[in-house]
């Protein structure tokens, strides 16, 4: 019932007398970051949803981060815009393929993205993100054999930057691999002095070819600290929202996507799925809610602990 600037008053007024709090991932819509009482990376919202002391945790992203709060928080209500907020490289890593994988390397340390599920999780020894891949590797010692799963792209970016042999589980994101080469080099001709930052879901060729390389948070931070005008941003382009506030005299140039994306430029589908309504529904009805088994959120917990640990 409630349309524009009543939706978003009626949401502030639920969050208060529910002492709710709103996380969001930098690839939800502008609107919906603009109202989230925290706005982050995969990291920086983990580590928010473990600091929390509201009652009821809304998250603003997919399916993996709400499981992520409820692993942290099982005394919390986590409730999900859309229930069907999922993620490709989650859906890559099935319970049982995985465990099987596993088998196979009895002596391996597990090493898993935090984009998995909460099963995945509690298969793990320690979760990484973009942001801290290459430091949770490198804590690893050397004479160890390492499974990174499930994204086999940034499994390759931090075996190169480690030096380390890692046995990777092929899956990957659907919107950073589908970053068209072609139009890229087309963009850079068309932008000479811009630089091209990259995402490392993005696949080798493009990293192989960016300037810079690094987590959601790590390429806002550049493009307000590098001394260049002019970006091509090749990750989900939801990020853009925030960096033309922090940098709006810098152009920003959203890297372009396959024709078979409906959009020009990479946009999740999955984080879309977020919208005010339904932000508004899930916080009044206090639905759809995530559960996590005990059985599995507790060596998932151990594993999500570990990373968390030396990322303070
Ligand atoms: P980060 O938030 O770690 O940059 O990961 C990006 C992503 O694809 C989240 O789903
Ligand atoms: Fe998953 Fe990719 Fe969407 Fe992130 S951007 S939620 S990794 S599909």
């Amino acid at each position: 019932p409630f349309k524009g600037e009543d939706l978003k008053e009626q949401i502030l007024k639920l969050k208060k007398e529910k002492n709710a709090v709103i996380l969001a991932h930098y690839y939800v819509d502008a609107e919906i970051q603009d109202i989230a009482d925290y706005l982050g990376d995969s990291l920086g919202l983990a580590q928010a949803a473990e600091k929390t002391d509201a009652d009821m945790i809304v998250f603003c992203g997919v399916h993996f981060m709400g499981e992520t709060a409820k692993i942290l928080n099982p005394n919390k209500k986590v409730v999900l815009p859309d229930l069907n907020a999922g993620c490709s490289l989650a859906d890559a890593a099935p319970k049982e393929e995985f465990a099987a994988f596993k088998a196979k390397y009895p002596d391996a340390v597990v090493v898993s993205y935090i984009n998995c599920t909460a099963d995945i999780k509690a298969m793990t020894d320690i979760i990484c993100t973009s942001s801290n891949a290459v430091k949770v590797v490198e804590s690893i010692p050397a004479d160890k054999q390492i499974i990174f799963a499930p994204d086999a792209n940034l499994g390759r970016y931090v075996a190169k930057k480690t030096g380390r042999d890692l046995i990777l589980w092929e899956g990957a994101c659907i919107v950073h691999i589908d970053i068209s080469l072609e139009k890229l080099k087309k963009s850079k001709e068309e932008n000479p002095n811009a630089l091209l930052i990259a995402h490392p879901e993005c696949k080798e060729i493009i990293l192989s070819q960016a300037d810079f390389v690094g987590s959601t948070t790590a390429l806002l931070n550049f493009v307000q600290t590098s001394e260049c005008q002019e970006f091509i941003v090749a990750t989900e382009a939801g990020i853009l929202h925030k960096m033309k506030t922090a940098v709006p005299h810098k152009t920003l140039i959203p890297a372009p996507a396959n024709e078979k994306n409906s959009c020009a430029c990479s946009e999740c589908p999955y984080m879309k799925m977020n919208t005010m309504e339904k932000l508004y529904n899930a916080m009044f009805y206090e639905l759809p809610e995530i559960e996590v088994a005990e059985e599995v959120r507790i060596p998932a917990l151990k594993a999500l602990k570990a990373m968390l640990e030396i990322s303070k």
